[in-house]
């Protein structure tokens, strides 16, 4: 995109004619309506990595609409979630934060209130905005993204609600610039959408079919990031390992990560999330013989019993999972690995879920990302039995945390002493100290002058707390 000023603004082909002119319109309208000098956007993105960089695409097309962005919805003259249905939990916060904006609404009703992601893609929700939230003007589902300048200048100039979902637009939008948060770690898509169908999950349900990007797409815009100085990149998907389905070209994931990993530059590669149905040792090789992809592998298992694999369609065993796990041991010294896991499935003892218990001290992980059973409606678990009750299934939780701690704190312990070439992330304000990341994806903070944000340093371990390091840099 040869105008672009920003090095964290990308767009792998020309924005088209119909698409820029509904953002020049847009541009006119704002300027007219704004209640700053410049108009002002509030995105707040729930959920996942595949949800931010939706928003950043978002944030793409508002900034060639000429809007800006701020932290307080209050000043805002567009506001918009990107809201997330994985869990109960995560739709009632959304849910609640959108009632909320009903008194700024009061307050400025030149502000336009909108709505996307994963939540509006099912009927019930659209319905209850619909009905009860009436001062949300758009609603827009994860396949609209394409027809967003569209959808809201309609909005602006006529004032009628637009609810736009359930769309079976599968497209891959390669013209859509992408405005990345930050300038020096960027997401990096490299499929869309879920065919799976794990018996729990709703991810299926509201991103649709399983879509890969063109491989030539996702190595420009990875040489694109190196070049405009990103130190790190993350290749995003569902499941990457099954990258390169329905691809006209014949290519698997690890073959896409050898092509971007002989890009010249000095930067890491990660990718999530990885399926272990799906995971080859040809990717664990491709890891074991890189140059830059980070020596570590996230892994959900979700569950160590066989029988709750069966029920949750993983189509794994846990003698499966483990070999994966052995092998990636043996040909990646020190790999970091990481899960995420499932407590309560419906029908799960506690003898099933000690089998959880009993893999995770086998395989001794980094650190875990651990969730209660959240039924979803629409979703085959939501009406199968379920055994154990809720104060149960909390109880089971707490001794997973606990275990995990334990497991993680010696693992911390034991790099006391050592130096790692970590990324220099952010500040942390409570404590003063820089906020790093080892390859292995483990915080280590030490004390420094905010000017390294952004860059590679190498860490002394100095001392272990819990599952973050403390150091200092050399
Ligand atoms: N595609 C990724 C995960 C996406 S969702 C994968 O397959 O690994 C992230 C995590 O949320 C899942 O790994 C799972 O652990 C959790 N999750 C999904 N649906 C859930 C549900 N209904 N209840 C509780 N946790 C859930
Ligand atoms: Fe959900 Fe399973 Fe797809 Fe992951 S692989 S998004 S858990 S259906
Ligand atoms: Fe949530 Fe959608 Fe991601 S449901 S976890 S934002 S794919």
């Amino acid at each position: 995109m040869g105008e672009c000023a920003l090095s964290n603004l990308y767009s792998f082909k020309e924005i088209p004619a119909e698409r820029r002119e509904y953002l020049s319109l847009i541009a006119e309208i704002m300027d007219i309506r704004k209640r700053s000098d410049v108009p002002l956007a509030y995105v707040h993105t729930y959920g996942c990595q595949q949800n931010v960089a939706d928003s950043e695409k978002i944030k793409g097309m508002l900034h060639m609409a000429g809007f800006d962005f701020t932290e307080t919805p209050e000043d805002a003259d567009f506001i918009l979630f990107n809201t997330c249905a994985i869990r109960e939990h995560a739709e009632d916060r959304v849910f609640g934060n959108v009632g909320a904006l009903k008194n700024i609404k009061r307050r400025h009703p030149s502000v336009t209130i909108a709505l996307c992601g994963c939540m509006m893609e099912q009927q019930a929700v659209a319905d209850r905005i619909y009905k009860s939230y009436p001062f949300v003007s758009l609603v827009f589902g994860t396949h609209s993204i394409g027809k967003f300048p569209q959808l809201l200048y309609n909005v602006l100039v006529d004032g009628k609600r637009i609810f736009d979902r359930n769309s079976d637009d599968n497209t891959i939008y390669e013209d859509i610039p992408v405005l990345r948060d930050k300038t020096f770690k960027g997401w990096l898509p490299i499929m869309y959408g879920c065919d799976n169908f794990c018996s729990y999950c709703i991810v299926p349900h509201v991103r649709g079919r399983e879509r890969s990007r063109d491989s030539q797409a996702v190595i420009d815009e990875a040489r694109s990031m190196i070049e405009a100085g990103y130190k790190e990149i993350t290749l995003l998907g569902q499941n990457v390992n099954s990258y390169g389905k329905g691809l006209d070209e014949d290519i698997t994931f690890a073959e896409l990560l050898r092509r971007i990993d002989s890009i010249e530059g000095d930067y890491i590669l990660r990718f999530m999330t990885s399926h272990p149905k799906d995971c080859s040792r040809e990717l664990i090789d491709t890891i074991a013989t890189s140059k830059h992809i980070s020596k570590h592998l996230h892994l959900p298992f979700q569950s160590g019993s066989s029988k709750i694999l069966k029920a949750m369609n993983r189509r794994y065993t846990r003698e499966q999972y483990l070999n994966i796990i052995r092998y990636a041991k043996e040909r990646i010294p020190d790999v970091s690995l990481t899960s995420d896991i499932i407590v309560g499935f419906p029908g799960e003892t506690y003898e099933d879920f000690c089998e959880t218990l009993s893999l995770i001290k086998e395989v001794e992980f980094t650190s875990l990302f651990t969730f209660i059973y959240s039924r979803r409606p629409g979703t085959p678990a939501a009406t199968m039995p379920d055994v154990a009750t809720d104060a149960e299934k909390g109880e089971w939780f707490t001794e997973l945390l606990k275990t995990q701690e334990r497991i993680a704190a010696d693992r911390c312990k034991s790099m006391v002493g050592s130096t790692e070439r970590v990324l220099v992330e952010e500040i942390n304000e409570k404590t003063g100290l820089l906020s790093s990341r080892t390859s292995g994806n483990i915080i280590v903070e030490a004390p420094g002058d905010p000017s390294l944000i952004g860059t590679f340093q190498t860490a002394k371990i100095t001392e272990a707390r819990n599952w973050i390091l403390r150091g200092e840099f050399i």
